[in-house]
């Protein structure tokens, strides 16, 4: 959100807020109640070991094992495979490719197929070896046809750690994704839909492949454990900061004040995402396995709900220009975000007009991982990362709420479709852009 934001920002001045209520892009499925009864339902039994149970009767694999995080997961697990090269797609989120460093791997990249936004087995196979490792990925929750990798990885010799960590819980064929590669990671990080600040668990699909004593107790960097008091409060202050009267009017404006300010200062030296941080150091704790209980308790309501989100954008946009990537097989109530793509106009050009609209958009992976380089070979990548869009799907978000920002959306893709073919941003000044606004 940050670099698409900080790039469709740069050249404006003075107050691009709305200052009304706005819808967030995203909300926690966890609220004030469940913190509390979580406390007091963490003190009552042993929670990792009521989890446990819960996922083992989800994906009906015995070895379950929680981590720090998803990407904290990834590490330790390649960290105990013995192939030095892993396979990734092309885009995917960023700290992937640090979990790899971190494991003293080496990645190559296999671009994505634009219409699922996942690499697929058709772009797996050309660089399935004996020996590597692959990460399939269900980026947004929509699933890659990871039963096909699978079958090509045992004939080629290749062992998969099949990333579902933005797809919990979502299924493929009924089947949970995360049980069809060799070693599953799920995450409970804030942004996905069973959100318990951080944490992820590892699901053990093949034994035959690590050595599951060792996972259990093998960390990367030294951890500790401790209650989440700082997240407890800051997800507190997220949930209140989301609800559209604040987040309009307070949390909205001091976003864009910030982007605002980023966009006018000199570009940051990349922040190294590969030092290990609470990402990797804290153990999840037996509180958050609580709150993650919790929320399962509910998963099938949350389901439902996203299903009919999803089914309201679909409907929306069936008979307009507006690109969407969900196929009669995806599981829709998996979905974490509802991707989009404008047929024409730059993203910075339609977040500004959504932006006057009073819409805030979402973005997410802007940045295909390969070298800049290299990106000639990874075109559906490096075309997601431009021009992907992410509508909201949260428990709280209103099927009232859902047509409106699907009704918003087509509205401003008729104003990009009415406006005069967009120009570079070096054959035209940016106050002429913004006046062509007008
Ligand atoms: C596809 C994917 N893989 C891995 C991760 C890392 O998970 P975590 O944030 O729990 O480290 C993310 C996080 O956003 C993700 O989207």
């Amino acid at each position: 959100v940050e670099v698409a934001y900080i790039d469709a920002l740069r050249g404006l001045s003075g107050d691009v807020c709305p200052h009304r209520s706005v819808i967030a892009p995203n909300r926690l499925e966890t609220g004030s109640w469940d913190y509390l009864a979580a406390l007091f339902e963490s003190v009552k039994a042993d929670p990792l070991e009521g989890l446990r149970g819960q996922l083992r009767k989800m994906t009906g694999r015995r070895h379950i094992f929680f981590a720090p995080s998803g990407r904290s997961a990834i590490a330790q697990v390649l960290s105990l495979l013995p192939g030095k090269e892993v396979v990734l797609p092309a885009l995917t989120c960023p700290v992937v490719k640090s979990a790899v460093e971190l494991a003293d791997k080496s990645a190559s990249y296999v671009d994505i197929d634009r219409n699922v936004l996942n690499a697929t087995s058709l772009n797996f196979a050309p660089a399935m070896k004996p020996g590597r490792i692959l990460i399939p990925t269900h980026l947004f929750g929509i699933a890659t046809d990871i039963d096909r990798i699978q079958e090509l990885a045992n004939n080629t010799g290749c062992i998969t750690v099949e990333d579902a960590a933005a797809s919990f819980p979502a299924y493929l064929h009924g089947r949970m994704l995360g049980t069809y590669g060799d070693i599953g990671i799920i995450s409970f990080e804030n942004s996905k839909r069973i959100p318990s600040f951080r944490g992820a668990a590892i699901i053990v699909n093949n034994e035959n492949v690590i050595d599951v004593r060792k996972l259990a107790e093998h960390r990367l960097v030294a951890t500790t454990q401790g209650l989440p008091i700082r997240e407890l409060l800051s997800s507190t202050i997220y949930n209140a900061g989301t609800t559209p009267w604040i987040y309009g009017r307070i949390t909205l404006p001091r976003k864009l004040r910030f982007y605002m300010r980023q966009s006018w200062a000199e570009p940051r030296a990349k922040r190294n995402d590969a030092t290990p941080d609470q990402f990797y150091s804290r153990e999840f704790h037996p509180y958050q396995a609580a709150l993650v209980s919790r929320v399962l308790r509910r998963g099938d309501v949350i389901r439902r709900h996203m299903a009919k989100l999803a089914a309201i954008y679909q409907d929306t946009f069936r008979n307009t220009t507006i690109e969407t990537f969900v196929s009669s097989s995806c599981d829709t109530s998996g979905l974490l975000k509802f991707p989009i793509a404008f047929p024409h106009g730059e993203r910075r050009e339609i977040l500004r007009l959504a932006l006057r609209k009073g819409l805030v958009l979402d973005t997410n992976c802007e940045r295909p991982l390969p070298a800049a380089s290299e990106l000639v070979s990874f075109p559906n990548a490096r075309w997601a990362a431009e021009n992907l869009l992410l509508l909201p799907m949260y428990r709280e978000l209103s099927d009232k709420a859902a047509v409106q920002i699907a009704s918003e959306v087509i509205e401003v893709q008729q104003l990009i479709s009415k406006q005069v073919p967009l120009t570079r941003q070096s054959d035209t000044t940016q106050t002429d852009r913004i006046e062509a606004y007008r």
